[in-house]
Order: C-alpha cells, then structure tokens, then sequence
C-alpha cells in the first residue's frame, strides 16, 4: 500500500482534528503518502482534495471541528453518488480510506468497502452510539460542556426554585444525557430508551418540592420530542415555575479534552496500521479500555444498547 486517503464525514466531533493528525502522522511514519478529502463526501463527488503531511496537522489537537470540514451528503446514498465516489478514488490511486464519523458516515464507508476499497472506520460522534465502542471520539468533551453548562443552570434553578428542562443532543437516543445526567446530578434523566409517564413526572415533582428541594434538573434527550411541551404540561398540573434550555450546537464545538484527544491518536493510528496489515472493512473500537477493531458490516447489524443499570442508579442517588 503506497497511497491512503481520510475524510471527516457528518456532524463534526471535537477530537477529529486529533483523530486526522494521529492518521497523518502516522502514515508518514509508515512511508505512505495520504491526502485529506475536504467537505465530507460531498467534497469526493466535488473532487475537493488536500495532499497532507506531518505539517500540515501542527496544531491542531486542541482545536474543535473538523480542518478536512464536513458535510451531510444525502447524494453518496445513491448508486451514481456512489459510483462516482469510487471512481473519485480511483483516478487518484487512493488504495485504502479511513473515514472518521458517526452512523451515517460508517454506513457510506461500509458500502464504499463492499465496492472492494479497503475502509477503515473510526467512530466520531457526540452521540456515542455507535455499536461496539464504549467510547465515540468527541462523547467525553461534549458530556463535559453539558455538565458544565447545567452547573451553571442550577444556580438559577435554585436561587428562583424553578424547574429547569435542559435539553440535551443525542438524535434518537440518550446516551449522552444519560452520562451528563449523572454526572450533573440530575433529578430526572428523560430519554427515548425509557418510556415515561408526565402524571408520575409531576406527581414526583410536587413531591420533591414538598420535601424541600430548591430546584430541579430535568435532563430531557432531544430524541424524546418538543421540551416546550413538556414544560406546559408540568405547569399546568403542578403550578411550579418551569424554563427550558436548550443546549444545542455548544456541545459539539470547543476544545477537546484530554480524553477525546488520546482516545482520537489512539484510534486514528490503529486505522493507519490495519490498513498496512491488509486489513479492510473493519470499525476500531474502545472496548473495557483496550483499542480493538471488529467487523464493520457487523457493528452496523447491531443496535448499541442503553445502560439501564447507570440509568436506575441514576435515579435511585438522584434524590
Ligand atoms: O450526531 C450529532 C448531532 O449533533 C446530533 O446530536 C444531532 O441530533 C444532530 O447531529 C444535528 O445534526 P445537524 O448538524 O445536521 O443539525
């Protein structure tokens, strides 16, 4: 293998760019020559491509988003997106590509593999829900935005014993909010995984309130619908003051932890060796602390699932 190529694809992560100069410097290190594919998969159909060296990645482990950028491209999920791609990397003698992503990222270097181009995968998303790793690059610096951000939240919550309903991402599922929901000691973690009664919600409320709490946490996952609705329905029946905050896109930018960083050097140079070892279609992965790789076309079979556990030791110690 002479020539490899990396692209960030999807939402942007904070610790892809640590991900992209662990890539990089490595294959440097390993003689191959390796460009950067800018703008996601719509910069491949669009012929947008960078030459990288060691130089090019100086300085860039601390900072957030993307240098490659990134986009959704719908277009990579048709049969001419795709052809084009492949033949994209083709005229540029591309041998072998690791994509840093979430899902739908994994799934388009999935079928690009199936095509015959060795891809290797490397998890990259807030959400962290991707089957197989414990851990997606970017989850640990987005958990702790959040976290800070509701400490801050909860001064307000209980200098005004309010009820706060603080929004947390993690499209359909709620991984991320249930870590930031322990972690910032939230009275109730909503998320779509757990299904949830508003008349228990309340009757728990006016409870707590009774008993003399000042304020109230509610971690509420994106994926469970509209938190305004929430909020109305909790005032209605519980006459409490209720304020919704949504956190939004301050959790996916900003300085990577520590964390993020050595998991994304970790894994971007696992990539680079398995695709010197001639491997292809594979996923690397953090499983019980160790860097591993599993099987692409696997990983995309299976669903991650919630830990119900932290989420009813969540609940027990949040009270
Ligand atoms: O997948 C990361 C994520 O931030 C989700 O948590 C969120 O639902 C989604 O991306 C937002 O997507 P977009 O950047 O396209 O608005």
């Amino acid at each position: 293998m002479k020539k490899i190529a990396v692209i960030t694809s999807g939402g942007d992560a904070p610790g892809m760019n640590a991900a992209i100069r662990a890539v990089v410097r490595q294959a440097r290190y390993d003689g191959l020559e390796i460009i950067g594919i800018q703008r996601g998969f719509q910069g491949l159909l669009e012929d947008k491509f960078l030459p990288l060296d060691q130089r090019s990645v100086s300085g860039i482990i601390n900072k957030g988003g993307t240098i490659l950028r990134t986009a959704r491209c719908p277009e990579i999920k048709t049969d001419a997106g795709m052809n084009r791609a492949l033949s994209m990397l083709e005229q540029l003698k591309i041998e072998g590509l690791i994509v840093i992503g979430g899902d739908g990222s994994l799934k388009a270097g999935h079928r690009i593999s199936q095509k015959g181009m060795p891809v290797i995968c490397i998890p990259a998303s807030i959400d962290n829900d991707i089957y197989g790793t414990d851990e997606t690059i970017g989850f640990d610096t987005a958990a702790n935005i959040a976290v800070e951000a509701i400490d801050k939240i909860r001064d307000t919550a209980s200098s005004h014993e309010r009820i706060f309903i603080v929004e947390v991402m993690g499209r359909e599922h709620g991984f991320l909010s249930l870590s930031v929901g322990l972690a910032a000691g939230a009275e109730f973690i909503v998320v779509p995984e757990v299904k949830f009664n508003v008349n228990k919600l309340c009757y728990a409320l006016e409870n707590i309130h009774e008993r003399g709490k000042t304020s109230v946490i509610v971690v509420f996952a994106e994926g469970v619908g509209n938190p305004l609705e929430l909020a109305k329905k909790i005032e209605e029946k519980v006459h409490l003051e209720v304020r919704v905050s949504s956190l939004g896109y301050i959790q996916r930018g900003g300085t990577p932890t520590m964390r993020s960083r050595v998991l994304a050097s970790k894994f971007g140079a696992h990539a680079v060796k398995l695709l010197m070892q001639g491997a292809k279609n594979r996923l690397v992965v953090l499983q019980k602390g160790e860097i591993q790789d599993i099987s692409l076309s696997e990983a995309l079979k299976e669903e991650k699932q919630f830990d119900m556990v932290t989420y009813t030791l969540a609940q027990q110690i949040s009270m």
